[in-house]
């Protein structure tokens, strides 16, 4: 099958188009390279094009005609969507779309979306389920949940079938050590953590230290970036046989405080740098943990790296080598 994927040479991105690329898919990576990176692509089609340009888009997908497209393509950060918003609505929803009035004007029906855990803004219960009500708190999350609304309405409208993914904290590298984790700047908890480590942050901040949970620092459902590529394989597949339509959870569903991600850090790594303490950064909430139950019985997904030794463990190789 012919796929095409946006942002294929980011973080999740890429470990996806890998495990495409294993099952014998042809894949066509279509990215604008902002933050992506020519050393993640590990094979098939590559082409530099900017969703911002429907004509680009919609060129690219005349010419080769994918069955399917998966949209990963998007900016990541919640602090900077909350001083940025302007950037973020700018940005997510512009490109997402041009791709799928694209992708309407030519008949392509399928689509698998990066969605995300912050569609649901402050939980009113955990774990938490697809049904869950949708109140996004940051204007990151607000494009997220601004998009899944889109889907809804062209699915009805115009037949086009999507599964969405909403990924909790996506972590871990690769295991075979040839992808991993790099954004630019880095924000997120376990690549921070490494690079200070490494020596190569100078501060490491735990940001706030008066949420509401035992030790007083966020709890988040880190999930294995490897066992993520792996459920998109498993959606494409599931779409493509005409069931329709779903949204579903990535998590690990066991969740983990910051500082138990530090302590589980310095056992894996055996290295320890003294870290601050700091304000909550905006837009934060005190626990992310997912049911994904749902996307375990639809799609047969058995996540096998989201324990947080292994994640840990494949980060760190991973930030070793590279
Ligand atoms: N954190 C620190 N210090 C740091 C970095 C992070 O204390 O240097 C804390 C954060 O405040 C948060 C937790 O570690 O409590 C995890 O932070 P990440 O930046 O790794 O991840 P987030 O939970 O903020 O965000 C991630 C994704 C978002 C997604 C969100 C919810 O990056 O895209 O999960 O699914 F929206």
């Amino acid at each position: 099958m012919r796929v095409l994927v946006t942002g294929g040479a980011g973080y999740i991105g890429s470990h996806t188009v890998k495990e495409l690329l294993k099952k014998g898919e042809e894949v066509i990576v279509f990215d604008n390279f902002s933050s992506g990176r020519k050393e993640l692509i590990c094979g098939g089609e590559v082409i530099r094009g900017d969703l911002q340009s429907k004509e680009e888009i919609k060129q690219v997908l005349k010419e080769y005609r994918p069955e399917a497209v998966l949209h990963f393509a998007s900016l990541i950060q919640v602090a900077e969507s909350y001083t940025d918003p302007a950037r973020y609505y700018y940005h997510n929803l512009l490109t997402s779309l041009n791709l799928l009035n694209s992708m309407v004007e030519l008949g392509i029906k399928f689509f698998i979306f990066s969605s995300s855990a912050a569609v649901y803004g402050l939980p009113h219960e955990t774990p938490i389920t697809e049904d869950h009500p949708l109140q996004p708190i940051n204007p990151y999350g607000a494009t997220k949940f601004m998009v899944e609304r889109m889907l809804q309405d062209y699915d009805r409208a115009y037949g086009l079938r999507y599964i969405s993914l909403r990924y909790f904290n996506a972590a871990g590298a690769d295991p075979d050590g040839q992808l991993g984790e790099c954004h630019q700047p880095e924000t997120h908890l376990i690549p921070s953590l490494l690079l200070h480590l490494l020596g190569k942050k100078e501060d490491f901040m735990i940001c706030g230290r008066d949420f509401p949970t035992p030790d007083g620092t966020a709890i988040r459902d880190y999930v294995h970036v490897t066992d993520l590529a792996d459920a998109h394989v498993l959606a494409l597949d599931r779409l493509l046989t005409g069931t329709g339509s779903q949204i579903l959870n990535l998590g690990s569903s066991r969740g983990y405080s910051v500082l138990e991600v530090i302590k589980e850090t310095e056992r894996v790594t055996g290295r320890a740098r003294p870290f601050k303490f700091g304000p909550k950064r905006e837009g934060d909430v005190p626990v992310l943990l997912a049911s994904s139950e749902k996307a375990e019985n639809y799609l047969g997904w058995k996540r096998k790296y989201s324990d947080l030794t292994t994640i840990i463990n494949t980060a760190w190789e991973w930030h070793l080598t590279h």
